[in-house]
């Protein structure tokens, strides 16, 4: 017996990175994990099918609502919802005397109004029933960085709906966030950040970034029978990088 086994999830942002991880971990759980994502998650599909396990790809863009619901209608197909990992995200390093309104609204847009718009279909499919729902907000959910402002609100705004929610959906319903640190991830990769920000990320005790695997085993946990007293927490995967 798997410790998701017989449930059905939503993973977005399942494409790569952190949001790949979960739904590979969760369908190594016995879950059967809708994969959604911008571009298309094939080759996350892909990779739980070789495995044995049991996922189905859908082309999703977070930030917009037709979509979203056309995502969780597609799941409703598949039963009812047990688990839903939001973990569609993106991130811009810029001054903010050289920020734009469109690129604020951007940013908000696709972490915040996809956390909002990801979420409260989640919950809207679980809604008298149990279900576990997780945000992947960040450890910079919890203090503030240069050049990164709107990431940095938009990530505060997604802990501010998980209290909410976790209060609004108690008991049934379990809410919590992932906050990460510095994770090895394309999110990372040089075309995203400059060398001066990759170097100031490793200064914390750890001294490393983190994998994707070690995001999804938290998020596993998150999901699982052990985690029936945890909800609208921030839980850090961080390295040490912040202690609040
Ligand atoms: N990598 C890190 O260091 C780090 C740290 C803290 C928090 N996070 C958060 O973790 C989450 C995952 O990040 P990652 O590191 O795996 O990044 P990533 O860039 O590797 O993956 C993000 C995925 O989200 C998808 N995506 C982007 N916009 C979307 C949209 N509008 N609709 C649907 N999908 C969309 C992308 O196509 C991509 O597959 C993000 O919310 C990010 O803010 C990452």
């Amino acid at each position: 017996m798997r410790v998701l086994d017989g449930q059905i999830a939503v993973v977005t942002g399942a494409g790569r990175g952190i949001g790949a991880a979960c739904a590979r971990a969760f369908a190594g759980a016995g879950a059967e994990v809708i994969c959604a994502d911008l571009n298309d998650p094939a080759d996350t599909v892909h990779a739980i099918g070789e495995a044995g396990g049991r996922g189905r790809a859908v082309q999703c863009d977070v930030s917009n609502e037709a979509s979203v619901l056309a995502l969780f209608e597609a799941a409703a197909q598949v039963g009812p919802l047990d688990i839903a990992v939001n973990c569609a995200g993106i991130i811009d390093e810029r001054p903010l005397l050289d920020t734009s309104a469109d690129q604020f609204d951007h940013m908000i847009a696709v972490n915040l109004r996809g956390s909002f718009l990801v979420g409260r279909e989640a919950l809207r499919a679980m809604n008298g029933r149990q279900g576990r729902v997780i945000m992947v907000a960040s450890d910079l959910a919890y203090y503030g960085r240069e050049t990164f402002s709107p990431y940095v609100a938009s990530k505060h705004g997604v802990l501010g709906l998980v209290r909410s929610w976790a209060k609004e959906f108690a008991p049934e319903i379990l809410v919590n966030a992932l906050c990460p640190g510095p994770i090895d991830t394309a999110m990372l990769a040089a075309e995203q950040m400059s060398p001066e920000w990759r170097e100031k990320e490793l200064a914390i005790p750890l001294a490393r970034f983190g994998q994707p695997e070690e995001i999804a085993q938290m998020a596993l946990f998150l999901a699982g029978p052990n985690a029936k007293y945890i909800t609208g927490q921030g839980i850090g995967v961080n390295g040490g990088s912040i202690m609040p």
